[in-house]
């Protein structure tokens, strides 16, 4: 598709992340501030498909920036994986006069931007936001600095409880396929054990760790677990487990759940939702498909949407063994 851009179209899809909001109000006042239309649509790619569509202006976007959540809402839509759910979309934008489309979300986000850009070449421009901070070519995602405070402070809090009755807490926190949340809220808050998904360490290093602890005449622990940790086991068997070998320890599980999503995005997350819907529009103005916009070593940059999908952000060695180290 060759036409100049005077309408962009905009959607939130996946998980939804404290500072989509800040990036839905750059990317509206980008537009405003180019001199294009913006039209925000609703519940993701299901709403792009039903053509639930509002044009956006300067205005709407008034008093966003410190909300948590996203106010176009998000989903994942079945619909919209399939070739007949794709073409209805693009039918809809057609009909509405929309030249290119904006995503906001994570990999699945991003999978379905591309899927439906090789099908009818529609231009696709997508912003990395997910708590996760699992998507290769940007340092940060927008929602995970957020999340990682929401997630410090939880523990914390636990921490007090745990230290006042001389407990062993496991805590889950978010993140499917990826320990970034887990390792950094773990250093953080000063973790006993951190379990990722990355790094299997097994069982008997963790109980082994456990008699180091107690050992060293620590009174109480904090394991942090994150959701997708491969040792094999959930955050409850692995109490349990812990429990069976440690009868005299007291131990309680926490899962901090869906909370880490919410709340009012921290200033880097809306600084970072800022600059990436500002480049996302210019990067459409100049033309540019398939990428995402995201920032490495504190610079803009561009990625394409097949890498971003593909290639996976490393975990930070060095960060491991200042876990370790701090831990003794
Ligand atoms: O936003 C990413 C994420 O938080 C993952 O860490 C988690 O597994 C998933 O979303 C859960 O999302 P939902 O409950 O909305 O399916």
């Amino acid at each position: 598709m060759n036409e100049p851009i005077k309408t962009i179209a905009l959607l939130t899809s996946g998980g939804d992340a404290p500072g989509m909001n800040a990036a839905i109000r750059a990317v509206v006042r980008a537009c405003s501030y180019y001199r294009i239309d913006c039209v925000g649509v609703y519940r993701g790619y299901q709403g792009l498909i039903e053509g639930d569509y509002e044009p956006l202006t300067a205005r709407h976007v008034s008093n966003l920036i410190n909300k948590g959540g996203t106010s176009l809402k998000s989903a994942r839509s079945n619909e919209f994986r399939t070739v007949e759910g794709r073409a209805k979309a693009y039918e809809e934008l057609k009909k509405a006069g929309i030249n290119a489309l904006v995503v906001i979300g994570g990999d699945g986000t991003f999978t379905g931007a591309l899927k439906f850009n090789e099908e009818h070449g529609f231009p696709v421009v997508g912003i990395p936001g997910t708590i996760d901070n699992d998507i290769f070519g940007t340092d940060y995602t927008i929602g995970y600095d957020t999340a990682l405070n929401t997630v410090v402070s939880a523990i914390d809090k636990i921490r007090d409880t745990a230290s006042s009755h001389n407990r062993l807490f496991f805590i889950e926190v978010m993140g499917r396929d990826a320990g970034f949340i887990a390792l950094n809220s773990g250093i953080g808050a000063g973790a006993e054990e951190i379990l990722i998904p990355e790094e299997n360490l097994g069982l008997d290093r963790l109980v082994e760790s456990l008699n180091k602890s107690r050992d060293k005449g620590k009174t109480s622990s904090i394991v942090v677990v994150s959701e997708g940790d491969k040792i094999g086991k959930n955050v409850f068997e692995l109490a349990e487990h812990i429990e069976n070998n440690f009868e005299d320890y007291d131990i309680r599980v926490s899962v901090l759940g869906h909370m880490q999503r919410g709340g009012s995005p921290s200033c880097f997350d809306r600084v970072l939702a800022s600059r990436l819907g500002v480049a996302a529009v210019e990067a459409i103005l100049d033309k540019k498909s398939n990428i995402m916009v995201g920032v490495t070593n504190n610079i803009v940059t561009q990625t394409s949407l097949s890498d971003a999908i593909k290639m996976n952000n490393e975990i930070n060695k060095e960060l491991l063994k200042v876990a370790e180290i701090t831990s003794v």
